[in-house]
């Protein structure tokens, strides 16, 4: 290797040293990955406040203006109800970005493995980028269609991608907390398009509708650009057999040079426990791969099949918690409330409530733990929904136009959307990017998010059919809160039987972790071995050829 030399790289018997430390640059990499949430937040926000501008159901349905048609009194009023795009039109371009979402997680969990974590998400930025243009383009709508199912598809990409890559690269301690930052970026991005389509709502040119849809190529400009300047995973070059370029990547997102004996012992651990899960479930044939994902015993945690279980429930559960019901119908449920002039207000403070409270997670997800959190956090939501379930059907009960009752529900949505937001938000993110060995992570990560997009889909085609005030609908107003409510119970038995705590562990670890204890116990585990050790590696070298400008001093952690 010209200008190169070589690291022999030998593992460590010592458990606390199977990561190395990291320094401020390091963790600013991580860190940038979490921009990619803003794409998943903006992308769910736009649509419901698009649908209902005055100017794109003009050119979307070929009614005038209400204000044009010369009408008054009754006729204007009926005239007014009837100035919407379709209950089928709302649903299928609704509907049609989780479609895209749901393959494109799926097929991104795929392409992760073959050409990479990094290029994968810039990938998802480009195809996100030509639905895009199609959207923004679009005056009818099949255009718009298509424009939803590309975009959908890249930001499937970048959705599941961006946990995978900041769960490898992330150090253990911080691990919980920067992918909690992703969330707080997806609720950030849930404001940001709820703001600008409130501030283009009333426009009587395409700017209305085409300036937030645009907006968004700068998420796309500004991730793909950064990651470009980044390294990829070092776990995906273990997975790939590149050592040198794992051992350089790995020295990168920590801060560290190559040789340096952090490094060496990271790596080890690294590369010996992907040789432990090759032992045990050997990757064959492309549909072997597939099939890896399903192996094993589902009693048993630390089979295959039952973390791919496991994150894909994890997923459903969280979108059955009923927290998209208030994002996405939450001006319609609102209004049905009866005392509230600007639902749109309302749906507002409850976007900023959610942004608001993601930052408590930071500091929680690593200390409470992520287990604790989501057993607290779904009690805490049966809680507040029943709550609003009893006042909506006693003191708000309709034809009661008590003001004081709907005050009382929107303080216990909020508290709702908080409890929400530190807890299962992040949690569920978090808990998919540590389950999965890396023999299968990229796949089981993509069918969890899958599986979000998926739940996110139904839940946005039946609520219009639950709350909404048309023929077909169960017209279950505040009633619903008891249904989600419900659903929490079966989210906090789920957390309690099922979630393990992978808290402070490195990902290997978590691997033992799973195969030592049961979810319940798993709080209590304490790592006692190196798969270095157990796989003999500490006591022979690996021989890494690098490159000699990345051998330097190593450098102490922050
Ligand atoms: C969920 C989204 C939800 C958002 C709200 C995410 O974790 O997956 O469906 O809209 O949180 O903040």
């Amino acid at each position: 290797m010209p200008g190169g030399g070589v690291v022999a790289v030998t593992g460590t018997t010592d458990v606390n040293r199977v990561e190395a430390p990291v320094t401020v640059r390091a963790y600013l990499i991580v860190a940038f990955a979490a921009f990619g949430g803003i794409f998943f937040g903006y992308d769910t926000g736009w649509m419901g406040g698009v649908l209902a501008m005055p100017y794109f159901i003009k050119q979307y349905t070929g009614m005038d203006y209400p204000e044009d048609t010369g009408l008054t009194g009754q006729e204007l009023k009926d005239y007014t109800s009837s100035f919407v795009v379709s209950p089928a039109q709302t649903s299928l371009t609704t509907s049609i970005l989780s479609a895209g979402t749901f393959f494109g997680a799926i097929a991104a969990g795929d392409l992760a493995d073959f050409i990479g974590r990094r290029l994968t998400i810039i990938l998802g930025c480009l195809i996100f980028t030509v639905g895009g243009i199609l959207e923004t383009a679009s005056t009818g709508l099949g255009v718009m269609v298509a424009g939803r199912l590309i975009a959908g598809f890249g930001v499937g990409f970048i959705s599941s991608i961006v946990i995978l890559y900041m769960s490898e690269i992330a150090p253990r301690k911080v691990r919980g907390a920067v992918v909690a930052g992703y969330q707080f970026c997806i609720t950030i991005g849930i404001l940001l398009a709820n703001c600008v389509v409130y501030s283009t709502q009333n426009r009587r040119d395409t700017g209305s509708y085409r300036i937030p849809i645009a907006v968004q190529f700068l998420w796309a400009i500004i991730l793909a650009v950064g990651l470009g300047l980044l390294p990829d995973s070092p776990r995906f070059f273990v997975k790939k057999g590149k050592l040198d370029k794992a051992a350089s990547a790995l020295a990168r997102v920590r801060g560290q040079p190559v040789d340096s004996e952090y490094i060496q012992d990271e790596l080890a651990e690294i590369i010996a426990n992907h040789e432990y899960e090759m032992s045990i479930v050997p990757e064959t044939s492309y549909l072997g791969s597939w099939k890896a994902c399903f192996e094993g015993k589902i009693s048993a945690p630390s089979s295959n099949a039952r973390r791919t279980t496991l994150g894909i429930f994890l997923q459903m559960m969280q979108q059955l918690t009923g927290i998209n019901f208030i994002f996405y119908f939450g001006p319609i449920f609102f209004k049905q409330l009866g005392t509230i002039s600007d639902p749109f207000l309302i749906s507002l403070v409850t976007t900023l409530v959610n942004v608001l409270s993601t930052p408590v997670s930071f500091f929680a997800v690593e200390r409470i733990g992520r287990r604790n959190m989501l057993i607290g956090g779904a009690a805490l939501m049966v809680i507040f929904q029943y709550i609003v379930a009893i006042i909506g059907v006693t003191a708000g009960a309709p034809g009661k136009e008590n003001s004081n009752a709907t005050k009382a529900m929107i303080a216990f949505i909020c508290l709702n959307i908080s409890s929400f937001a530190i807890t299962w938000g992040p949690c569920a993110w978090i808990v998919i990017g540590e389950v999965f060995p890396l023999t299968i992570r990229s796949r089981g990560v993509g069918l969890s998010t899958a599986s979000n997009w998926f739940w996110n889909c139904i839940i946005g085609v039946i609520t219009p059919y639950l709350v909404a005030d048309q023929p077909h609908s169960a017209k279950l107003g505040s009633k619903v809160f008891f249904m989600w409510g419900s659903l929490c119970v079966i989210s906090f038995l789920f957390a309690f039987f099922f979630v393990p705590e992978t808290k402070g562990l490195t990902l290997e670890q978590v691997d033992k972790m799973l195969e030592e204890s049961t979810p319940r116990t798993s709080g209590k585990w304490k790592p006692h071995s190196t798969f270095a050790a157990d796989m003999h590696l500490a006591e022979k070298h690996i021989e890494v050829p690098v490159s000699t400008k990345e051998v330097q001093e190593p450098r102490s952690e922050v």
